[in-house]
């Protein structure tokens, strides 16, 4: 039977289904035939809570997998592993009968502090957006949507329901919307997360600009856009600007609002009535059947699995990973028997199940010995602790050093980049002992290195793995899998090298993105700042060539990158191509590289493979501020493929036609640009020289110096300089011939 249109019933009805219902669903309206959906966080594990009002992980919620959060997924470089991410979350929030999960969290991270940052992939918005739109697709196969969050410019904890994230629009639109735009053009989500904070003074909710404007018309999004958790201020404003759906709810005197102004004639009721047919149509996620419960054991294997692929070797000499059979090992660290896995606040999972390190590696035949040698809750006696650990790591082969950091979580930001001292210590003394010290890392982002780093023989970033981290790492360990993850994010010697680091968290109640799009590695690299591993580094147990590059421009100022990979080493692996294009051309300052394209390729031992690679228009494009539209300069591009954002291994440069078109001119515009215009050029020049002797214009052409001085002046100024013969009848009449 045909359901009516929600937006026909009486206002009061249909507004009603613009706040939530409780903590976690939409409200139902039955006499339209729409049901309550779910919405739970996640988004690596579907955390459907069993206590209604709470979102920061106070309450306990159903068991279900915990999966490797976005800080793994984001070192994978694997988009196929993204999507198993998301399809075998969807198929437990099924389970759980959930309709969309809150996620994935596509922030970039601006700075190594940001308190989520485990949150989210990457310091890169191609990385960041075609992992995210890969998580999005898996998950809505299982009919679950994603919520896409937080939209946008969320990139720090401290104050972050009021922050106003003050960015110039070209780096919005290179940076921190493009992954958005990618996830909402490539991959539908359902749903989009409006974020706290404020953009340039304006709330992110109550932005027409954002929600509107370039979601809505320039992306094409057609789902619905649910406030962040609390996040509405002006309800009024927030729906007029594009919030659909305020969560949590219900909320009577904010729907009063609502009421009240399109009775004013201050909302237009069509506003409402698109708000409501994009919740019901959210609403219909709720029909699709509730699966039978997901076999755990199964989906804890397959967490296993996948972590396996975003684990990070940092350091490897003397070969001493994998481990070599039977070695007597020491296994120290309180994180070897008690994992950090998951970071805390709302994304939180009940983890069905949990590996431990310690137990994992036992399994693998060796002798083993342990010892906590620290601990981070504060008990026990540090100096007695690390003795005991650099006892045992006296009598072996290889010391096994589990460190990292407890206690990240959404909320809060970090204040440094460094380990707890006495984990510092404790590495340093067991190096001093063992004949070989590795280091593994479970932290939620970036820490530093310094201090330890030369002392040990390898480093292994294992991030936040989810619950089977203990088995994954032992995996790496011995060598049963091959690490092909590489780093998202860049590890600095220092904090203060971060571009961020004289902004980061502002003041004021603002934070100025002043670096513009020189992020992460766009800045490391553009200022030749050493860093101590470069985004996108990451060893392998084998060993790979590139060779035989090519690169055709395809015409329309796209192109494909062609090259061959082959694996020269002696084991299986799995290699990732990261295409970079360099270029100054344009009118804007380029970073010295950007991450354009990148693939994972599975290879053999001596295999060979021939990849190919598309570089799309927008792969060589700036944003175009004046213009308002994404610009291909003409000129040189270099095609780099780099072992890291580095490390160019191979490079060929290509010339595009670009843009031709300029931007219109004004009276306005500056004389050089009037001069650089193809119509206008010529014809101004002809009027200024208009009556000149030839020994007059021979001075002209001779005088570039003067030329430089004057290319500034607005074409409107520089009719009132003295001797300039030109008036603004004339340039009016040369504007109507360029056009
Ligand atoms: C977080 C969101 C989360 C929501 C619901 C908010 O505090 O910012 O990421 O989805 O709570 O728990």
């Amino acid at each position: 039977m045909q359901q009516p249109d929600p937006a026909a019933l009486p206002l009061e009805r249909k507004v009603s289904l613009l706040s939530g219902g409780d903590f976690w669903s939409t409200q139902s309206l039955d006499e339209a035939g729409v049901p309550a959906v779910v919405l739970t966080d996640g988004p690596h594990g579907a955390r459907r809570q069993q206590a209604a009002a709470d979102h920061l992980g106070f309450h306990a919620s159903e068991p279900s997998t915990c999966f490797p959060p976005a800080v793994a997924v984001g070192s994978s470089w694997d988009p196929e592993l993204a999507a198993r991410v998301g399809e075998a979350v969807g198929r437990e929030a099924r389970a759980l009968g959930v309709g969309v999960i809150l996620g994935p969290g596509v922030n970039i991270k601006r700075s190594p502090l940001c308190g989520r940052n485990f949150e989210y992939y990457s310091e890169d918005p191609l990385l960041s957006g075609v992992l995210g739109a890969a998580f999005v697709r898996g998950l809505q196969t299982q009919g679950v949507g994603a919520a896409v969050k937080h939209f946008a410019a969320n990139n720090q904890e401290t104050d972050r329901m009021r922050v106003s994230a003050d960015v110039d629009e070209r780096t919005l639109r290179e940076i921190y919307l493009a992954a958005f735009e990618h996830i909402i053009t490539q991959a539908r989500p359902a749903s989009v997360m409006a974020a706290y904070n404020r953009i340039n003074g304006a709330p992110a909710s109550e932005s027409t600009w954002l929600l509107t404007q370039v979601l809505r018309e320039e992306w094409g999004f057609e789902g619905a856009v649910v406030s962040d958790w609390g996040g509405v201020g002006d309800r009024v404003a927030a729906l007029a600007a594009g919030v659909d759906l305020q969560m949590p709810g219900p909320d009577e005197a904010n729907d009063a609002a609502i009421m009240r102004a399109v009775r004013d004639g201050v909302l237009e009721e069509a506003l409402v009535d698109a708000s409501v047919r994009r919740v019901a149509a959210l609403a219909e996620l709720a029909a699709a059947p509730v699966v039978e419960r997901v076999e755990s054991a199964g989906h804890h294997a397959l967490a296993r699995k996948l972590a396996a692929d975003c684990v990070v070797l940092l350091k490897n000499d003397k070969s001493t990973l994998p481990l070599a059979e039977g070695v007597r090992l020491a296994v120290i660290g309180e994180f070897a028997a008690d994992p950090q896995f998951q970071g805390g606040g709302s994304s939180l999972i009940n983890a069905t199940h949990v590996d431990s390190p310690l137990e994992a590696i036992r399994t693998l035949g060796h002798p083993v010995t342990y010892a906590p040698g620290f601990t981070t809750d504060g008990t026990g006696d540090p100096k007695v602790l690390r003795e005991e650990a650099v006892r045992i790591a006296r009598g072996v082969e290889v010391a096994v050093v589990f460190v990292g950091l407890r206690g990240e979580s959404e909320g809060s930001d970090r204040a440094h980049l460094d380990l707890p001292a006495d984990q510092v210590e404790l590495v340093r003394a067991v190096s001093a002992v063992a004949p070989h010290t590795v280091v593994v890392l479970s932290t939620g982002g970036v820490v530093s290195l310094e201090g330890w780093h030369d002392d040990v023989d390898a480093i292994v970033a294992g991030w936040l793995l989810g619950q089977a981290s203990g088995g994954t790492l032992a995996d790496v360990l011995s060598g049963a899998v091959n690490p092909s993850g590489h780093l998202a994010e860049s590890i600095p010697l220092r904090l203060e090298d971060n571009p961020s680091y004289l902004t980061f968290p502002g003041e004021a109640g603002h934070v100025r993105y002043g670096e513009g799009v020189m992020v992460g590695y766009r800045h490391y690299e553009t200022v030749g700042r050493t860093v101590r591993y470069p985004f996108g580094y990451g060893l392998s147990y084998t060993t790979y060539r590139t060779d035989e590059m090519s690169v055709d421009v395809t015409g329309d100022d796209t192109a494909t990158v062609r090259l061959r990979a082959t694996n020269t080493g002696d084991r299986p692996g799995k290699h990732v191509i990261q295409v970079y294009v360099a270029t100054s051309a344009g009118r804007v300052r380029r970073p010295v590289r950007e991450l354009r394209a990148f693939t994972k390729v599975g290879l053999r031992s001596g295999e060979s493979r021939v990849v190919e690679l598309p570089l799309e228009r927008r792969s060589f494009a700036y944003y175009d501020v004046e213009g308002g539209r994404w610009v291909v300069a003409p000129g040189a591009y270099t095609v780099q493929i780099g072992e890291s954002a580095a490390r160019v291994v191979a490079e060929q440069t290509v010339t595009l036609t670009g843009d031709t078109d300029v931007t219109p001119l004004s009276l306005d515009s500056a004389i050089g640009d009037w001069f650089a215009h193809p119509v206008a050029g010529p014809l101004l020049q002809e009027a200024l020289m208009a009556g000149a002797t030839e020994e007059q214009r021979q001075q002209a052409e001779a005088n570039s110096d003067l030329m430089e001085m004057v290319a500034s002046i607005p074409a409107r100024q520089y009719l009132h300089f003295p001797g300039v013969p030109v008036s603004t009848d004339d340039l009016t009449e040369i504007l109507e011939a360029t056009r």
